[in-house]
């Protein structure tokens, strides 16, 4: 058990160390990254991707609600959901081989659709009560384009989550956090590498695009880099309501 495990982080870190792709458009670099790690995803994310769960249960979509998830990998997401029969659930993501992953996941599960698809333009067929996305819009070149994408779908009043990887601007806004320069330049380097960009803008835009409801700014542990913590954050944000 143990064995295997170790053996399925090798693969995985292998891939990290090899980084992503240089060549090709945005969906060929995703496919060729995640393809070869696309089975053990899951496994070794649950130990990096930290928050979640939690988001979702802050979230707390009401029965009947619609929710999109755009980036939504495997559709590990919807595991947290798995009570939740009562909400629609729309999980796009461009990478045929994760989506195939979700496919294969949401099969039993009439309440969920999986759209291999861009984040920046597809939309709903009708406004959607609250978009997620998880560890999604650092992997986003067109990161505003998403947001304002999912703006776009979103009822008014409807939220938007995020929870991601961050690092703060050199002289953030007084409400944020300051994260050391070293911190700054050594998270933004290492996650660099495999198409992971951790730009300060993100919860700039996110917070100019919403009503911010919830915004907080955390450090989770990373597998095999014992003693660091990487910055992440969780946010949720509203469309303005009409009334
Ligand atoms: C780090 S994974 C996160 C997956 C999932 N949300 C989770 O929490 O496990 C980022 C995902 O964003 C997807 N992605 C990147 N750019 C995209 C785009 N333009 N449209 C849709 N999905 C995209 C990738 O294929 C990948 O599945």
């Amino acid at each position: 058990m143990i064995a295997r495990r170790l053996r399925d982080d090798a693969r995985i870190l292998w891939q990290f160390a090899r980084g992503q792709s240089a060549t090709g458009d945005h969906a060929a670099r995703l496919q060729a990254f995640y393809a070869p790690q696309a089975a053990r995803y899951d496994e070794f994310r649950e130990r990096l991707l930290h928050g979640r769960a939690e988001l979702l249960d802050r979230l707390a979509p009401a029965a009947g609600a619609h929710l999109v998830e755009l980036g939504a990998g495997t559709g590990r997401n919807v595991a947290y959901l798995a009570t939740r029969p009562d909400i629609r659930i729309d999980l796009v993501d461009l990478c045929p081989a994760l989506a195939a992953v979700a496919r294969a996941r949401v099969a039993r599960m009439p309440n969920v659709c999986v759209h291999e698809a861009d984040a920046t333009t597809w939309q709903p067929v009708a406004p959607v009560d609250h978009v997620l996305m998880s560890y999604a819009l650092t992997m986003m070149p067109d990161w505003r384009a998403v947001v304002d994408n999912a703006v776009r779908m979103l009822r008014p009043g409807g939220t938007l989550a995020v929870v991601d990887f961050y690092v703060s601007a050199s002289r953030p806004a007084a409400h944020r956090q300051r994260h050391h320069w070293l911190a700054r330049q050594g998270w933004r380097g290492w996650f660099g590498h495999d198409g992971v960009c951790l730009d300060p803008a993100h919860l700039d835009w996110l917070e100019q695009r919403t009503v911010p409801l919830y915004l907080s700014e955390r450090m989770g542990p990373v597998p095999y880099l014992p003693g660091l913590r990487a910055p992440y954050y969780l946010f949720i944000g509203r469309t303005p309501r009409q009334d």
